[in-house]
């Protein structure tokens, strides 16, 4: 029991008691991120940490913390770590992937079809006690089923998003950096397209890409432009996917009809036209906020702790030249 390992913020207690199994906790019960330098501080004597994607890792905190061997994410995206950083300082990073997947799908829709069909705009009015009673023309929005779904990046989610549209008789087109397998597309019934008429033809474009140099501003005002002026936009992915200044833009002018965002380019910030707008869905980043996936997305980060500090590779280790 010698080792020692931060958990920088809350998480369930079902991983933070697999940890103490094993290692002396020092642990953050507030829930409020910790500073950059008290999390390194806090780091300094520590093997190991458990860290959500609000904490920062990268050269500066690395450098204040020799003993440090692995960082464990609690999110699939890690981003907010500097990988080749931590490879440099011998530092294993390990994420949570697989298990959010049809959560975050899940939640993609719910955008989608929240955004499409008026929903927060219309339980808005209800309770502010502005409905006056059933009228033909109210709260129109737009038909989702038998409509074109553009989905940008095919991996685990964009395949789990694809699978639903199934059900609403969508045609289905992606673009991605490869293109899938036959088999793969055969199955989700899906079309390979280029970036530029993907956003021509959708009706509903849905981003499930990284975020990665190649990504940031994924959708600016040129793909915004091409965009047909009924289309919803929905971004569960990573806030700087979209240029938030952009979409504000594109939105005010009418170029697009909506847009359904979970997550924010400057988190917690939001872009201020954002939140004047009644045809836009704001989510506070809860794609994978269910029970089920949270707790298991935090006992797979503690399990990927205990398997890094135990010798053992971990079953989510990101980079695998550090093992070994
Ligand atoms: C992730 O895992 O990367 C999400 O953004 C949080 O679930």
């Amino acid at each position: 029991m010698n080792q020692k390992v931060l958990i920088s913020r809350k998480i369930f207690k079902e991983a933070v008691a697999l940890a103490r199994q094993y290692f002396e906790v020092d642990d953050n019960p507030n829930d409020m991120p910790l500073s950059r330098d008290e999390l390194a501080q806090r780091l300094q004597d520590k093997e190991g940490a458990i860290i959500l994607l609000t904490d920062r890792i990268d050269e500066a905190a690395l450098s204040r913390c020799p003993k440090l061997k692995i960082v464990c994410n609690v999110a699939v995206g890690f981003n907010n770590i500097d990988v080749e950083a931590c490879t440099r300082h011998k530092v294993m990073v390990t994420n949570t992937p697989g298990v959010l997947d049809d959560t975050t799908a899940d939640f993609a829709w719910t955008l989608l079809l929240a955004t499409a069909r008026r929903v927060v705009e219309a339980d808005r009015c209800l309770r502010s006690g502005l409905w006056t009673g059933w009228k033909l023309m109210e709260f129109l929005g737009y038909d989702v089923h038998h409509k074109v779904l553009g989905i940008c990046g095919l991996g685990r989610i964009g395949q789990r998003v694809a699978r639903r549209a199934k059900g609403f008789d969508m045609k289905i087109v992606y673009t991605d950096a490869a293109r899938a397998a036959p088999f793969v597309e055969e199955e989700l019934g899906c079309r390979f397209v280029d970036k530029g008429t993907l956003l021509e033809g959708a009706d509903f474009v849905t981003l499930h890409v990284p975020l990665l140099p190649e990504t940031t501003h994924y959708i600016s005002t040129a793909e915004l432009a091409g965009m047909k002026r009924t289309a919803i936009l929905i971004n569960a992915s990573r806030g700087p996917v979209v240029d938030e200044k952009a979409l504000v833009q594109a939105l005010r002018e009418g170029r697009i009809a909506g847009a359904g965002l979970d997550v924010y380019e400057r988190e917690p910030e939001v872009e201020a036209g954002l939140l004047e707008m009644k045809n836009v869905v704001l989510a506070p980043h809860i794609a994978s906020a269910s029970h089920e996936t949270r707790l298991r997305m935090a006992t797979m980060a503690a399990e990927n702790l205990v398997a890094g500090l135990m010798g053992k590779r971990p079953l989510n280790l990101v980079n695998p030249e550090v093992f070994g």
